[in-house]
């Protein structure tokens, strides 16, 4: 008979796996220019690897709906079909972009929790508010203009607002929050892009120097964002945006009513999880895969919410055993 019970800490080491092996197929891609190669790449490792594990599962957040995406895609079926019911969100190469032109923080991402844990939010945009843990609940808001937002936290934190640091993605649409923010005498920090590894900056910031994350990105990207913040700690609030009619479709598809609705950390994620992400390219959070004549080594981080515990796993294989050789 099966075991149906989501017994998270069996599960995590197999979830380490999942994302090492998405990075370490993706490693031969890395400022190669081709985004497109990279991200097939880390997709089919990671179907690969998540077809061994003794689950379940379904694809909830995923590489897009099944008529754009051939594998991963939303409602896939994965695993060995022996084990718990779970529910799993997955980003097989978070920042293409950053891959192909080696650029700092793309992640491979994955996270997995009981059946129902998960927000089954649509390909659609989602705005976004972070900070890392240690504050109130509710601090900061979506509806508060920017502004106000960071010198409520640097209230709250006993500095100047000049000691405060915002990230953001470099966009035309956020000119105007950026503008807003400075005026303040904050710092923003920008990225290109890899909003996931910029929320989870917040949860780290005496590593990473930011306090806050905010400003518009994928709503897939911001449910895997919350999946880390429940395990790392700190907030996050993400409200979708629609900018056509078929974008509406796709929420009503996903079984989403109230358009309006500003979803809290745990309202997107709301049971425990696990959650794994391995640096493809270096930055603060992770270091980059390092290659070395004969070897390649990843260093990948593991997260468990139920207890708050945080592993880095160093992985050293002989290089011939990557993924596709
Ligand atoms: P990819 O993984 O597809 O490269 O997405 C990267 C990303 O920067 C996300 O982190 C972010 O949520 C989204 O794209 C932003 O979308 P856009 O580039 O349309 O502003």
């Amino acid at each position: 008979m099966n075991d149906t019970s989501f017994h998270d800490r069996m599960l995590s080491l197999g979830l380490a796996r999942v994302a090492e092996q998405a990075a370490l197929a993706s490693a031969e891609y890395i400022g190669r220019g081709d985004e497109q190669a990279a991200d097939q790449a880390a997709v089919n490792a990671m179907r690969k690897q998540l077809n061994l594990l003794d689950i379940e599962g379904v694809v909830v957040i995923g590489e897009g709906e099944r008529d754009e995406a051939p594998m991963l895609h939303i409602g896939e079926q994965v695993g060995t079909g022996n084990g718990p019911c779970v529910d799993i969100a997955l980003d097989p190469l978070e920042g293409t972009t950053l891959t192909a032109r080696d650029m700092p923080n793309a992640l491979t991402v994955i996270a997995m929790g009981p059946r129902g844990s998960m927000l089954h939010a649509p390909d659609v945009y989602m705005e976004k508010l972070a900070i890392g843990p240690g504050y109130p609940e509710g601090l900061v808001t979506l509806d508060m203009p920017p502004a106000t937002r960071v010198s409520v936290l640097a209230a709250e934190k006993g500095c100047a607002l000049s000691d405060i640091t915002v990230c953001i993605l470099e966009r035309p649409r956020h000119e105007d929050i950026i503008a807003e923010l400075r005026s303040t005498g904050a710092s923003v920090r920008l990225i290109t892009d890899g909003d996931v590894a910029g929320v989870m900056h917040c949860a780290e910031s005496v590593t990473t120097g930011v306090d806050m994350y905010m400003g518009s990105g994928g709503a897939p990207e911001g449910v895997l964002a919350a999946a880390a913040l429940k395990c790392m700690g700190g907030q996050i609030y993400g409200r979708l945006l629609f900018r056509n009619d078929d974008e509406i479709a796709r929420a009503r598809k996903a079984g989403l009513n109230d358009f309006d609705k500003v979803y809290s950390r745990d309202e997107m994620v709301t049971r425990n999880v696990i959650f794994a992400a391995t640096g493809v390219t270096g930055g603060t959070l992770l270091p980059a895969i390092k290659r070395e004549p004969g070897w390649i080594t990843t260093e990948t981080l593991l997260m468990r919410s139920k207890t708050g515990s945080v592993r880095r796993m160093q992985y050293r294989t002989p290089a011939d055993t990557l993924p596709g050789r």
